[in-house]
């Protein structure tokens, strides 16, 4: 009888525990430079407001461990441990069945998680690399470190694949913060202008840029800012231009030297006429918009 008290007193802490966790462990305020920011629609906290995570939130969250094998960032069979993105989805989230992970690194890199991507790959935010801290561990192979927190998956089998564009593992590095926002909301910053059906280069290339792209060059607020040329610049390229479009996209280095974009040798002329189309419907959108404020 005492036992099964006990029992249940331990069963009514620990879920109360857990329920306790999300507004315990948002700080308001940074307490180390480690900490990982949060912001968008988070449940409890004002639209909009940044709260913290210290590690030893993370560390007292459930934790995964894998051995990966097939991540550029680490070596071959690296052990990491740390939090499923979709256990900090549904501890802070406002609705965690529409939520959507947008992970932002000191570059200025953004990696997007749509929610089939979080349900097909598992994404998991590393706190350990072979079972050490961030102060251990190797660099990036760009030289800057790896930290304060990378995401790494179990392992990544691409789950879809739109003319040459195979889905691509999303393996940022250097993330100081992470975003719970609405799928709805971020990629529809890109929805191509006018409508398109499905199997339409336009909404090809969409899938393709949303990807790809939108991790570097940004639209207003959306997107990564890495690359300092936002996507109405590169809708400009695409409709003034459309041979340096291609080319820069296939070969970044040949058209700038010393170009950081990379290549995609591997897009074949479907895709970057795809990409173009896409691009394309913004640059229509803007000069049709500057035709109509003309007097
Ligand atoms: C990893 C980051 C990254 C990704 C992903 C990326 N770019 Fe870029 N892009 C850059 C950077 C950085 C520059 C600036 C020039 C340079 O250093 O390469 C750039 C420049 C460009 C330019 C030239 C702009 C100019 O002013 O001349 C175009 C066009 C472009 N990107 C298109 C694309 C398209 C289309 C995609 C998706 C298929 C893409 N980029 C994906 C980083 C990226």
């Amino acid at each position: 009888m005492l036992r099964a008290i006990l029992l249940l007193l331990f069963a009514a802490t620990a879920s109360a525990a857990q329920t306790a966790i999300p507004t315990a462990a948002l700080h308001e305020g940074r307490a180390s430079v480690g900490d990982l920011e949060v912001g968008g629609e988070l449940r409890g906290v004002p639209g909009g407001a940044t709260r913290y995570l210290r590690d030893e939130d993370l560390l007292h969250m459930p934790q995964e461990t894998y051995s990966v094998t097939d991540d550029s960032n680490l070596k071959p069979k690296t052990e990491v441990s740390g939090v499923a993105l979709d256990t900090l989805v549904h501890l802070f989230a406002q609705s965690p069945d529409s939520a959507f992970a947008v992970a932002i690194c000191y570059d200025k890199y953004r990696a997007n998680y749509p929610r089939d991507y979080l349900d097909t790959h598992h994404p998991l935010l590393v706190l350990r690399i072979n079972g050490q801290l961030r102060d251990h561990w190797p660099q990036s192979e760009y030289g800057g470190s790896l930290g304060p927190y990378l995401i790494s998956h179990p392992f990544f089998k691409p789950a879809f694949k739109v003319l040459s564009h195979e889905d691509e593992p999303q393996v940022p590095f250097g993330i100081t913060r992470i975003e719970i926002r609405r799928e709805a909301q971020v990629f529809g910053a890109i929805r191509p202008r006018g409508n398109w059906p499905p199997d339409s280069p336009v909404a090809q290339g969409y899938l393709i840029a949303r990807q790809d792209c939108f991790r570097c060059h940004n639209m207003h607020g959306e997107g990564g800012t890495m690359a300092g040329r936002s996507w109405l610049e590169l809708a400009r390229i695409a409709h003034e231009d459309g041979e340096r479009f291609r080319h820069i996209i296939r070969n970044p280095a040949a058209v700038t030297p010393g170009a950081k974009m990379p290549a995609h040798a591997d897009y074949d002329d479907a895709t970057l006429d795809a990409l173009r189309s896409y691009f394309n419907t913004f640059a229509a959108s803007g000069a049709s918009l500057r035709r109509r404020q003309k007097p």
